[in-house]
């Protein structure tokens, strides 16, 4: 069977990380033999778990994500795909078990974006930005009163900042691999000078998080590597 699957995946730079590694998996149209194809380069408890979801879109997209993300880390550790042994933390956030490699996957219905670092913890996002969502509105629930002032100010890009935000802050607690269990979600500070067509936002503990326009066509990317040895954990 031949693994034609692993063609959607395609590597992307994202400056400034040198180190780490990105990779973008178009999800559109995928065809059965795919599937059945990427099926083999599951462990058993990943197939039993794929197989209860549904919709079959939705598994379709969520095979050929991990069948590409454990032949990348495969090639890393020297193993079968199927032999790739994650855990998963507390919170949900997989890891190479004995290994000092991280990773992180992110996905929308088209694409999925996953990262490698070879040995600091990483959190990406990636958003598809919807013109329909209130944005000032969402941002009473999600945003901070000054993130907020930034929406007022700019009201035709409303929407656009809200998506930064939103996909930067999903970063940063991807990263601590806490999900929204921690009380506070990060404040996030723009910084819009640093470069052409990379916003970069600092986070509270004034490490940066960085977010990519025009990377992929309406979605926006969001990345961030914990570079200190004890981040806080705020909450
Ligand atoms: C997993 C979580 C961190 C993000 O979920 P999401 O936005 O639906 O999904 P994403 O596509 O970004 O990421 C999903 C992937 O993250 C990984 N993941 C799961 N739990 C994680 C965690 N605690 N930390 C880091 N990564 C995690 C998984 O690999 C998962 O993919 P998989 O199920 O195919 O293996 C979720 O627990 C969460 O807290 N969502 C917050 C949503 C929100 O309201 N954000 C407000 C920001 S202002």
């Amino acid at each position: 069977m031949q693994n034609n699957f692993l063609s959607r995946a395609t590597t992307i730079e994202l400056a400034p990380f040198q180190e780490a590694q990105f990779w973008i998996i178009n999800l559109q149209d995928i065809q059965k033999t795919e599937v059945l194809s990427a099926e083999t380069f599951l462990d058993i408890q990943t197939q039993n778990k794929t197989r209860k979801l549904i919709p079959e879109d939705g598994r379709n997209r969520s095979i050929i994500t991990h069948a590409i993300l454990r032949y990348q880390l495969s090639k890393l550790i020297c193993c079968a795909p199927d032999k790739v042994e994650l855990m998963l933390n507390k919170f949900g956030k997989p890891y190479l078990k004995n290994n000092f490699t991280y990773f992180n996957i992110a996905h929308t219905k088209d694409f999925a974006f996953i990262a490698f670092h070879p040995n600091r913890p990483i959190g990406i996002d990636i958003e598809k930005l919807d013109e329909k969502i209130d944005a000032l509105k969402l941002s009473d629930n999600f945003m901070s009163p000054d993130e907020k002032k930034v929406l007022l100010a700019n009201p035709n890009q409303a929407t656009d900042y809200f998506f930064s935000f939103w996909c930067a802050k999903e970063a940063f607690l991807k990263a601590l691999g806490t999900g929204l269990v921690i009380k506070k979600i990060p404040e996030i500070y723009p910084n819009f000078d640093e470069f052409d067509t990379i916003s970069s936002f600092d986070s509270k503990d004034s490490q940066k998080i960085f977010v990519y326009d025009k990377k992929i066509e309406y979605h926006k990317l969001a990345v961030y590597v914990i570079q200190q040895e004890n981040p806080t954990i705020l909450g």
